[in-house]
């Protein structure tokens, strides 16, 4: 932790931590096994950062190969803990479904799973294409409900779970440039609740993280110039600031962790 705020340490670069300070116990999460779409980078590289810190194995799922094999090497570097790079696109359900096989061939089992894959940019409604919109649809939220159905058919059907789905604040007010994303995340927002409700006889929660803009991320590079300017954006925030992709890991740490274990159908806004 650092001054007044308590803000905890954060690093803009694709990079872990140089310290960390511990808020939950180090073994919070040991034994557990985590699939994170997107762990390859920005919010989703510090969630698998924080998560392995607390004892947790985890596997980083996105596109690039590339990319998650290098993202998986500096994690493993930096807590000790395995982390298998795997390449899948979630809109394609054949390659999710060979990622998950991978995994419970690997580590035998999951606990966790964090939707955080998404795609976006700016742009007019009117200047949006059909397939533009239907491409944010279809990685967000169609991506969303592929990835959490095929490890609940392949694993937490029978053994539970907790799912955690990334979303945003954009839909909240309605915000310029941003009606494919603010659709694409309120869609996920209802889907959090509706599977909420189906899969809790089966032991599994189901919860989103909505964060405004945080720093140090593709998002906020896309999108943080246009949110700025727009009239004191900050202001609108309630800390009267962005947040850190640490604080957004914390977030998901606290809802995975057992401090959690009654928490479910809940739309978690760390700002
Ligand atoms: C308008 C665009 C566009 C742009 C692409 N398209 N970029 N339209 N403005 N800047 C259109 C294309 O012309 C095409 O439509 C359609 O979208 C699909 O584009 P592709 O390039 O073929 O798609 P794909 O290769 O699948 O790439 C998906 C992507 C890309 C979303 C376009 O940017 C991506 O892969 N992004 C992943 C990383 C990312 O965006 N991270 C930020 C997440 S931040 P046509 O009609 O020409 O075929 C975030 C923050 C939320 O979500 C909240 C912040 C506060
Ligand atoms: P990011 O670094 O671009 O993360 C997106 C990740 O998703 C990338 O690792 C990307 O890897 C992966 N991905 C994209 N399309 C995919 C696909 N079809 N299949 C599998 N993986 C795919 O952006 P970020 O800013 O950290 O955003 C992370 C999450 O936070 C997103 O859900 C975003 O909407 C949310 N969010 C961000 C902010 C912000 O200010 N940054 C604010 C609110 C919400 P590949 O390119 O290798 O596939």
């Amino acid at each position: 932790m650092s001054g007044p705020a308590n803000v905890p340490e954060d690093v803009d670069t694709e990079d872990c931590l140089l310290n960390y300070s511990y808020i939950f116990s180090p073994d919070v999460l040991k034994n557990k096994v985590a699939f994170i779409t997107g762990g390859g980078s920005g919010i989703g590289f510090r969630i698998a950062e924080v998560l392995m810190r607390h004892g947790c194995r985890t596997v980083i799922a996105s596109r690039s190969l590339e990319r998650v094999q290098e993202s998986a090497a500096k994690l493993m570097a930096a807590t000790g803990q395995r982390c298998l790079p795997a390449s899948m696109d979630v809109r394609q359900p054949e390659t999710i479904k060979a990622a998950v096989e991978k995994m419970l061939r690997v580590f035998g089992k999951v606990d966790i799973l964090v939707n955080n894959a998404a795609g976006n940019f700016l742009c007019p409604a009117s200047g949006l294409s059909f397939n533009a919109f239907k491409t944010v649809l279809e990685i967000d939220t169609i991506g969303t409900f592929n990835t959490s159905k095929l490890l609940y058919q392949k694993w937490f059907k029978d053994h539970g779970g907790v799912i955690v789905n990334i979303t945003a604040t954009l839909s909240y007010r309605g915000q310029m440039l941003q009606v494919h994303a603010g659709s694409a995340k309120a869609a996920i927002d209802a889907m959090t609740k509706h599977l909420a409700v189906e899969w809790g006889p089966d032991n599994i929660r189901v919860n989103s993280l909505a964060p405004g803009p945080v720093s140090g991320t593709e998002g906020f590079r896309k999108l943080g110039g246009l949110l700025m300017a727009a009239a004191d954006h900050c202001k609108v925030i309630p800390l009267q600031r962005v947040g850190t992709k640490t604080e957004i890991a914390h977030g998901v740490l606290y809802l995975v962790s057992p401090a959690a274990s009654f928490v479910t159908d809940f739309n978690f806004l760390p700002e």
